[in-house]
């Protein structure tokens, strides 16, 4: 048989820890490279240092079977390695919108002196549409091998808290590379046999239409939660009711039920930063008109968070000041315990800087909110966190607090008075329960 490539991922937080796991579980021999020893040691041990469902099974059963490694030395993972995948993180920059390159930009300066045969890098962070071609330069300079170390690009789409499943089924596989590249197509396609077998769409392009994908995807992806969250603001005003508006248009399969959730809106560490970083781009690159629609995304995401601590502060008679009010959510979404850009937390923080007493529950998020927001209170269950409550905020749909029980609650709150920031409760049952219901877009 052929040898198999043997393959490195570079950079291990949530992308790279996730992709080099699910690598050795199809098969490869794996070498996860990440500055950050800490996190190092805990792979190494067989601990993921973040929540993510399935992941650790993975992770230690590729350990132990031998498959996968991880390392801090750039000089070991150029030995071992055939195809190299970049998995760093592009944050937002501290002083614009756009994206920060640091971390892409040293794992190549980095890795590409140390290349003195012919490999493959491919780069999977999210990066601004023109950073691949840069990229294929420097290296073409910096490695040994010259032109023999080629660069594609495969933008991720995987989901946080489906990591494990999008990696290893995702819905389509796109790699762009230069003109005239002879490795990173064939490459790809080896380590993407598996799929492409199950009859995974392989699509290659360039590579600037390959880092377009990803950004267009996440901007259609907040379109589209930020239309149905403008419909509700109308929905507001009218007496309309967003959420049977939604499931109406869910029915026309042109547009489809998925992503149309309405509520308090998108945050996490990809749609927001990644928005903001394309329009950035769109601006250097003189198309600044083209997503100028984007800016209204993100206004309109911004103002349901503004809207929830209204609808919140109606309820308990205009002022935050002396109240007490439970929060239930910390998490940007279900399923995560990523708190960036949480909704959440930010209408947590807003409320407590209003000068309520705000207590914050969630499921898996409660360490990492403490960590950046220690001016909040918090409770080791939803019971104490509603404990004398005048009002209850749901802000994330863990599925704890769907289930939750309204007579329950009602026994430890104040008042029973609750705002559903995510439109996961049955209005008519917590009414029943003699619940004072609010929800977005709702009547
Ligand atoms: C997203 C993309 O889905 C993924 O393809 C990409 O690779 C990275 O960014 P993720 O950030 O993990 O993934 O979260 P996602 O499940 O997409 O949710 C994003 C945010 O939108 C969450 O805050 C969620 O609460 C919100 N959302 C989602 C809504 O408000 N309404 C919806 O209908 C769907």
């Amino acid at each position: 048989a052929q040898q198999r490539s043997k393959i490195s991922v570079i950079g291990t937080g949530y992308l790279g820890a996730t992709h080099a796991a699910c690598m050795a579980e199809l098969g490869f021999e794996v070498l996860g490279l990440d500055v950050d020893t800490v996190k190092i040691d805990s792979l190494s041990s067989g601990r993921v240092p973040f929540y993510e469902p399935g992941l650790e099974e993975v992770l230690s059963r590729n350990l132990a079977n031998g498959r996968l490694r991880f390392t801090t030395d750039y000089r070991e993972v150029a030995e071992f390695a055939d195809v190299h995948f970049i998995c760093v993180g592009t944050p937002q920059r501290a002083d614009s919108n756009a994206a920060d390159l640091t971390y892409v930009n040293a794992a190549i300066d980095a890795l590409a002196p140390l290349l003195d045969r012919p490999a493959v890098v491919i780069g999977k962070s999210t990066v601004p549409v023109g950073t691949a071609a840069v990229a294929a330069a420097r290296i073409a300079d910096l490695a040994p091998a010259g032109a023999q170390v080629e660069l594609g690009w495969s933008p991720e789409f995987l989901r946080e808290g489906f990591g494990v499943e999008d990696t290893l089924r995702p819905n389509r596989i796109v790699i762009g590379a230069a003109p005239g590249s002879q490795r990173v197509e064939a490459a790809m396609r080896e380590v993407s046999r598996q799929q492409i077998e199950q009859g995974i769409p392989f699509l290659v392009t360039d590579l600037q239409t390959a880092e377009l994908v990803k950004v267009s995807a996440n901007a259609f992806l907040a379109t589209k939660i930020s239309f149905i969250n403008a419909m509700a603001e109308v929905s507001e005003v009218a007496g309309a009711d967003v959420i049977k508006l939604a499931k109406a248009l869910s029915y026309d399969d042109r547009i489809g039920g998925k992503f149309l959730g309405p509520g308090l809106g998108f945050g996490g560490g990809c749609l927001p930063k990644d928005i903001r970083a394309f329009m950035a781009r769109a601006d250097e690159l003189g198309v600044e008109p083209a997503l100028s629609f984007l800016r209204e995304v993100d206004a309109i995401n911004q103002r349901r968070r503004a809207r929830t601590i209204d609808i919140a502060r109606g309820l308990i008679g205009g002022s935050f000041a002396g109240r007490t009010v439970a929060v239930l959510g910390a998490a940007f979404k279900p399923n995560s315990d990523d708190i960036r850009d949480s909704p959440a937390l930010d209408v947590a923080s807003t409320i407590s800087s209003l000068g309520a007493a705000v207590t914050v529950y969630d499921p898996e998020a409660l360490e990492n909110a403490r960590r950046a927001h220690p001016d909040l209170g918090y409770a080791h269950s939803m019971l104490e966190a509603v404990r004398d409550a005048e009002v209850v905020l749901l802000l994330t749909e863990w599925a704890e607090f769907r289930d939750a029980d309204p007579d329950e609650l009602a026994k430890m709150v104040r008042e029973r008075k609750i705002v559903d920031g995510r439109n996961a409760l049955d209005p008519e049952h917590w009414r029943a329960r003699g619940w004072t219901y609010r929800a977005l877009g709702r009547p």
